[in-house]
């Protein structure tokens, strides 16, 4: 078997090592009790020592699997990632844009991505996705929004997709790339969720197949590997001053102590989707439309069908009740039978599957129908999703540099409308920022946030989310 990463630790091991070197709990030798589960991992958390290489200048085992992983997904370069997907947008945007570089970004991209457009100091024009009228959920850019941003934006240097959105879903890219390609952008993709895309059918294909320039994939969250662990890929495209570029930026921005845990985790993901053929990644999804069905007998549940031109996640599943319950409470029943379920909205609940085994045991199942027949059935669904009315193309007022020097004040919430944001709004998961600093708050946004409160969404501010911050004048910015 090809991992030579986790081999060389195993070598390592096989010496019986004594730590003179850091980290401070000594192969496992110190380190609290509370924790004594963590003993057979701990050997393995070394550092750069002899045979084991360095992240930040692999030229040993860990070039060995980071080229194995290149090989996999027919990369020029793959690098591996200790900070997630987060660390490599950071790095993707600083080290291909200059400062004051147009950018087209996604509108529904999660906050890494305005993060390190404020890093580069890039300026952003926001592109909202087409939304899905049934779900009201974000699925992806039409080519139109992209040649009409060109049209007054000549000058933009590049896009940054995030494909799939979080639900697994997305409009077909592929003319998008076309179109950006033939108009010189850079394509940087945000894969968080497609690193299991480079199995091929049935799973749709992932942008660097499609032309993508650059596309960052977590590994922790589709594939088996450790979180934070995450893969930045390069195409053949990219020049060499590019590529260093890119590594530049992640030597700023990655630990200079990479996790080998972390690192021996991507190693041996890559190795296991080499090991999947047909049959077993049959039996996978058998699995998932086994628990589908399963689920389908509950009339208090429904499974979203997506649309047959969207390209979807066969992993995802995303349901929504048929009661009054909203996606959060519906979620907190399944908590209460021990079904930890990845995320919920105001309507839906989303469910991951993985690529081994997927079953849910039949008295659990029981139970969780028991709960939810206590709840009447809704004859007439009701459908009135806030879409949030971003206008299509918009560049931002004021960068999140500039607004730090300006006077802010603190408003409530209906009082922002008209108001430029000084401090993002983001709901968690799934981390996309509902207002962007430097963006005018408008009705609908403010009808969004109340809304997602109301149904028990999570927030990460500060503070209590009834007030926002705003810039305190109310000068014509836009
Ligand atoms: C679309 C998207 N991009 C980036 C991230 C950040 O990834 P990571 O947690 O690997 O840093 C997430 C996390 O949820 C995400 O959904």
């Amino acid at each position: 078997m090809n991992i030579p990463l986790i081999k060389a630790l195993q070598d390592h091991q096989k010496n019986k090592p004594i730590s003179l070197h850091v980290p401070g709990h000594k192969n496992g030798r110190i380190f609290h009790p509370a924790l004594a589960d963590f003993n057979s991992v701990l050997p393995y958390d070394v550092t750069e020592l002899n045979g084991l290489d360095d992240l930040h200048a692999p030229t040993g085992v860990i070039l060995q699997a980071e080229q194995a992983a290149a090989k996999l997904y027919k990369t020029a370069e793959t690098l591996f990632l200790v900070g997630g997907t987060t660390v490599g947008n950071l790095a993707m945007m600083y080290g291909l844009f200059e400062p004051g570089d147009v950018v087209f970004i996604q509108r529904n991209s999660h906050k890494s991505i305005f993060h390190a457009a404020q890093i580069a100091g890039v300026t952003p024009v926001l592109l909202s996705p087409e939304i899905d009228l049934e779900t009201g959920l974000a699925i992806g850019l039409r080519v139109e929004t992209l040649e009409e941003a060109i049209k007054l934006y000549p000058e933009a240097k590049g896009l940054v997709l995030t494909y799939p959105n979080y639900y697994g879903v997305s409009l077909p890219v592929q003319s998008i790339i076309e179109y950006a390609k033939q108009n010189q952008l850079l394509i940087l993709a945000d894969e968080a969720h497609a690193a299991h895309y480079c199995i091929g059918t049935p799973f749709p294909p992932s942008t660097l197949e499609l032309g993508a320039d650059v596309a960052v994939q977590s590994a922790h969250k589709m594939l088996p590997a450790l979180t934070m662990s995450s893969f930045l890929h390069i195409s053949h495209k990219l020049n060499y001053d590019m590529r260093h570029s890119i590594k530049e930026a992640l030597a700023m921005f990655q630990s200079s102590s990479a996790s080998y845990l972390l690192m021996a985790s991507l190693d041996g993901a890559r190795a296991y989707i080499e090991s999947l053929d047909e049959m077993k990644i049959t039996n996978i999804l058998a699995g998932v439309e086994q628990v589908k069905k399963e689920l389908a007998t509950i009339k208090q549940i429904q499974i979203v069908n997506w649309q047959e031109n969207y390209l979807s996640d066969p992993l995802k599943v995303t349901i929504r009740t048929t009661t009054k319950l909203t996606g959060f409470e519906l979620q907190s029943l399944f908590y209460q039978h021990h079904l930890y379920t990845e995320l919920a909205d105001e309507k839906h609940v989303l469910l991951v599957f993985g690529l081994g085994e997927n079953t849910l045991p039949q008295n659990v199942l029981y139970e969780l129908a028991e709960t939810l027949n206590q709840f009447d059935v809704v004859e007439e669904m009701t459908n009135e999703t806030v879409v949030v009315g971003h206008s299509r193309i918009k560049k931002l007022g004021l960068s999140a540099k500039q607004i730090r020097s300006l006077p802010k004040k603190k408003v409530a919430l209906p009082a922002a409308i008209g108001m430029i944001a000084a401090e993002p709004i983001i709901p968690y998961p799934p981390g996309i920022p509902i207002v962007i600093p430097g963006e005018k708050v408008d009705a609908q946004t403010i009808a969004e946030i109340e809304m997602l409160k109301q149904a028990g969404a999570k927030f990460q501010s500060e503070h209590e989310l009834k007030d926002v911050w705003v810039v305190n004048s109310e000068d014509e910015h836009e």
